[in-house]
């Protein structure tokens, strides 16, 4: 008996990539079934697409603290709730996509191997928020010709940073405004993320055949 791989979404916002990932499922595109979304921001988008697809659809919100013990004490807490909320679903793929916040071992460690980032740069260039506007102020000075968009494993607490599954260029065009380079580059993360998941999903079912 096979069954579809699973996938656990992390979203904080629109979730324009989760719904190219739901779309290549519903076509029978990508082999796989996403189990659950998961957000931080109760406002994402992103869950309503869930919601639409009948997919459970939860609400995480994190809290803070100007104390550094105590923010690291709930930074901790928080990811293991979060660990304990996407393992329930046994996933075999963690995606993060569009999640705005930096995961701790707490979560890593729960699924070694097994959670994916999106960065809207190349890799080593513009880690961390505002790649976009940051990749276009450097073309602007002559810096850079292009930017990117890449796809990495998160083995740890580097941020935007791990072994690479993919990449591609995207040329920054002289009369670019933000908006028409986010365009382009949103167009690259949908198209590339389904072609890494069906990569992976394909790899995964050919290695457990009888999953
Ligand atoms: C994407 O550009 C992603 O690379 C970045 O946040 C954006 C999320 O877009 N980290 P969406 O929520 O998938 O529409």
């Amino acid at each position: 008996m096979s069954s579809l791989v699973k996938l656990v979404v992390l979203i904080s916002g629109n979730g324009s990539n989760l719904q190219a990932i739901l779309d290549a499922c519903a076509s029978g595109q990508l082999e796989a079934q996403v189990a659950a979304v998961i957000s931080n921001q109760p406002e994402a988008f992103g869950l309503e697409r869930a919601r639409r697809a009948g997919i459970p659809a939860h609400i995480l919100e994190a809290r803070s603290s100007k104390d550094p013990t105590t923010r690291a004490s709930l930074r901790q807490e928080y990811d293991e709730r979060l660990a304990e909320l996407a393992a329930h679903y046994d996933p075999t793929w963690v995606v993060l996509a569009g999640w705005m916040r930096l995961l701790s071992m707490a979560f890593l460690s729960r699924f070694p191997g097994r959670v994916i980032n999106l960065h809207p740069a190349l890799p080593g260039a513009f880690p961390g928020t505002h790649a976009i506007e940051r990749a276009l102020a450097a073309y602007r000075s002559g810096e850079i010709q292009y930017t990117g968009v890449m796809i990495h494993l998160v083995p740890d607490e580097g941020v935007d940073d791990g072994p690479l599954l993919a990449q591609e260029i995207v040329p920054i065009l002289p009369d670019d405004s933000l908006e028409s380079l986010e365009e382009r580059l949103h167009a690259v993360e949908h198209r590339l993320y389904v072609a890494v998941l069906c990569r992976l999903t394909r790899r995964e079912m050919k290695d457990t055949p009888n999953r």
